[in-house]
Order: C-alpha cells, then structure tokens, then sequence
C-alpha cells in the first residue's frame, strides 16, 4: 500500500521545527498538535460518505456526510502528542490505547498495556509519530486487525525506511500517512536526522 507524504510547507517547516535540539517541550507539544492535525485531516480521506437530503434556508439538496464511524488509537506514550487532533477533528472519535515501549538495548518493542473499543466497521487510525523499526507499530497492527479493525491507516511524524519496508511487509493492506521520510537508522535504530527521542522530548524526559 501507498505511503503518501504530506509534504505542505506548513508541515515541512513543523517536522523541521520539531527536529530542532533547541525547541522546548511546550513548543514541541504545540508544534506537534498543530502537525498531527494535518496528517489526521489527510489520513482520513478514505473514510465512507453517505449522502442524504439536505434542507438549506433555500432549498432541499443532497450532500455527503461521514457514513462510517472513526476509531484513533495511539502507541503509548508518544502517540499520545497526536491524540487531541482526531478529537477535536472528528469528535465522535472512539479512542483506544495500545503501549509498547522499546527496549534500549534491542529496540524491540514489549507490550505493557491495551484497551480497545469494538473496531469492527470502524476507519481506524493508528497513531505514532516515530516508525523506526516498525516493530512497534507492526504489533500494534496486529492488535488492531484482531480487534476487528479494518481499514487500519498508520500515521507518523518521521519515518524511517526500514520501518516503511517492515510495516509493508507485515501488513501490505496498511496505508501510510507521515510528513517525512528519513534516511536511516543509526545503530540504537533512532531516525536519523529524526528528531531523538520523541516521548522525551514531549514530556521533558530527557
Ligand atoms: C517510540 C515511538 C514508537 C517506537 C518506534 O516509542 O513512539 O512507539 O519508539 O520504534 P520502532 O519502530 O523501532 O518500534 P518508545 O518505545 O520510545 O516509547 P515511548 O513512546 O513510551 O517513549
Ligand atoms: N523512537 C523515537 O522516539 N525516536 C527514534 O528515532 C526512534 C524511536
């Protein structure tokens, strides 16, 4: 499936703010709000219509309106930086939680927490701004597909090639929405450039 950028200049100048060593946790929680706003926007393109009769002060029309419930999930913690977007956007939004954390020496992901709501017919979105690996979100995934998710989109901040390839691999049916592709994994398999570590510099955790 698809991995489609969102590559508008408000975006581009965002990701690169957020890269910046020098900007502060409230700035990057407000940056990364704003960010996450526009790849939930894009990434929910998909999701059905239904059209019904309409009355406007002038006359009867017909018209779409969202015919599918939304379910957003976010990687515990930092996909919690992307939370408020899906609510604000689609207030109807059913909400779960999945946490993995990465472990410092293998970077491979554990799974410490998960409360789903029922996703079958639900437009579910994961959402986690660092696909590194793609160890996590690929369990996340996976999580969500035995729920009854179906279409799962995944929404990033940054993401890593290796991480594209492994999402792909695992889960070919998952389309993918980021504002960037980086070039690499270093050998703790952080983004570079990326940005660090996005939990702690969301939370001031460094
Ligand atoms: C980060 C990030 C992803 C994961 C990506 O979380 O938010 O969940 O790493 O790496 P991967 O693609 O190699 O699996 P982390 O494990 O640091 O936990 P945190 O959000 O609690 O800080
Ligand atoms: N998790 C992060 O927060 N940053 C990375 O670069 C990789 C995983």
């Amino acid at each position: 499936m698809a991995v489609h950028v969102v590559d508008h200049p408000l975006a581009k100048h965002l990701v690169n703010s957020l890269r910046d060593r020098t900007t502060r946790p409230e700035a990057f929680r407000q940056m990364s709000r704003t960010l996450s706003t526009m790849l939930v926007f894009e990434a929910t393109r998909g999701i059905r219509c239904d059209s019904r009769v309409v009355e406007t002060p002038l006359a009867e029309t017909v018209g779409d309106f969202l015919g599918q419930g939304l379910a957003v999930v976010p990687v515990l913690r930092a996909g919690l930086a992307m939370l408020e977007s899906a609510l604000i956007l689609f207030p109807d939004v059913a909400v779960g939680y999945i946490g993995l954390e990465r472990d410092h020496n293998t970077a491979v992901a554990h799974s410490y927490y998960c409360k789903l709501p029922n996703l079958a017919d639900r437009f579910t979105l994961c959402v986690d701004p660092m696909l590194a690996t793609g160890g996590s979100a690929s369990q996340a995934v996976a999580l969500l597909k035995a729920n009854g998710a179906k279409p799962v989109v995944f929404v990033s901040v940054i993401s890593a090639p290796e991480g594209i390839e492994r999402l792909q691999r695992d889960h070919p049916d998952v389309e993918i929405y980021t504002a960037a592709v980086d070039d690499r994994l270093n050998e703790l398999k952080y983004i570079v450039p990326g940005l660090g570590d996005f939990g702690d510099r969301l939370y001031g955790t460094m």
